[in-house]
This record gives structure tokens, sequence and C-alpha cells, in this order.
């Protein structure tokens, strides 16, 4: 297979981009992280990068007055690295509908809820306030519509007695670092794709019938 480009938006600590760059490192994703982009210079992810060599960039919104205007400067940076795919990490700006027409199935965000539950912040508090007993993280493309685009994987586990939003929040995590290099690797190899609205899985890709899950494993 042959190697695909990655552009990763930051916002904030960036670990799921370790998460992807240690797939990549490790050969389990064929691809190159090409550049991060972060929408402010505070971003703790930024450093991490430099100090692994992954290039950076930053186009900070505060600059721009508006979500169009940024989102093309935006975009002319992405454009710069010539990425086959986008990839939201923990990127907390909500984005322009031209911006996510022009990117269209090659744009991709991790979510920390078991969508179509929780879009929006503020996932786990809200989960447990729910009393929902299983929670999860969803990786989905994206559309113009908030968190609702067509899903891509999702990773379950279960609420337990004790949970606060802090300790549901730290398993929710340490799963999606799991879960957003393999469902990466879904639309690497061609398993997926968007097609006409909808998550379309290629002839011939088996999924289970049926799933088991040892909770244990997952916590
Ligand atoms: C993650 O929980 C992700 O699901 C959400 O933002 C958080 C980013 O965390 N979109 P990190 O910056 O990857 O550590």
């Amino acid at each position: 297979m042959t190697e695909q480009r990655l552009v990763v938006l930051i916002s904030g600590r960036g670990s799921n981009l370790r998460a992807i760059y240690q797939a990549v490192a490790d050969g389990r994703l064929p691809a190159r992280i090409v550049a991060v982009i972060a929408n402010h210079d505070k971003a703790a992810g930024l450093t991490w990068c430099q100090e692994h060599g992954l290039p950076t960039a930053i186009v900070p919104h505060r600059n721009f007055p508006d979500r169009e205007s940024f989102d093309r400067v935006l975009a002319a940076e992405i454009d710069r690295h010539r990425p086959d795919w986008i990839i939201l990490a923990g990127f907390l700006r909500q984005l322009s509908n031209g911006f996510v027409e022009r990117y269209l199935g090659r744009l991709v965000n991790i979510h920390p809820s078991l969508l179509p539950a929780f879009p929006g912040l503020h996932t786990h508090a809200r989960a447990l306030a729910a009393g929902v007993r299983w929670h999860g993280a969803t990786v989905h493309f994206v559309t113009p519509e908030l968190d609702a685009g067509p899903i891509i994987s999702q990773g379950i586990l279960p609420v337990l007695a004790e949970d606060n939003a802090e300790a549901l929040a730290a398993r929710v995590l340490a799963l999606e670092h799991r879960l957003y290099p393999q469902a990466l690797g879904y639309l690497l190899d061609g398993s997926c794709v968007l097609d006409n609205g909808r998550t379309l899985w290629r002839r011939g890709y088996s999924s289970p019938e049926w799933l088991g899950i040892n909770p244990e494993r997952l916590i």
C-alpha cells in the first residue's frame, strides 16, 4: 500500500495525535504525518511535535474576523502539504460548510461519546448525568452538522458505579488511542468510504455478526 499523507489538526494536548504517530512509527498505518496544524500557539501538543521532528504550523483563529476567513487560510495551509487525509484530533473550532465540503470524505474526527448520544462538549459528565451504562468514543466523517457525520468506528466501555467525569474521561481517552489508529487503518486501506452521505463498507469486508466484549480488556 502506498504511504498516505496525513495532516492532523489539534488545539490541545494532542494525545490522539501521539497515538496516531505511534501507529505510524510501528508500521500499523502506511502513512506519514506531513504536518500538524494548531489554531493557537499554546496547544501543548505543538511542543511534543517539535521534540519529535514533526512539521508544525499555527493558524491563530483570533487573527481572523470570522470563521470563513480563518477557514480559508487554514485550508491554504492544509493544501500546501498535499494531504490524502485531514484528521481532527481535539481541534476545538467549528468549521464552516465550505471548508467541510472542500475535504468531504477525507476529513475525519474523533468524538468522546457514542454518537449520536452526547454531541458537543462535556460528554462524560452528561453521560453520567443521563445514567447510561455504556459510553465510549466515535470516529466519524465530518459533515457540516457538528458531530453528526457518518460513523466509521465506535469503541465502547462500561460506566462503573464509582465513576466520576474525570475517571470516565481517562478510560475513554485510552480507548480513543486504540480506536482512532484502527479506524484510520480502515480508511487508508479503502475498507470504507464516504458515499452519498453514508459510510460504505467495501465488498468483501467482513464484519463479525456479533462482538463479544470483555470489559476487563477495555478498562
Ligand atoms: C479527545 O477526547 C477527543 O475525542 C476530543 O478532544 C479530545 C482531544 O484530546 N475531540 P487530545 O488533544 O487528543 O489529547
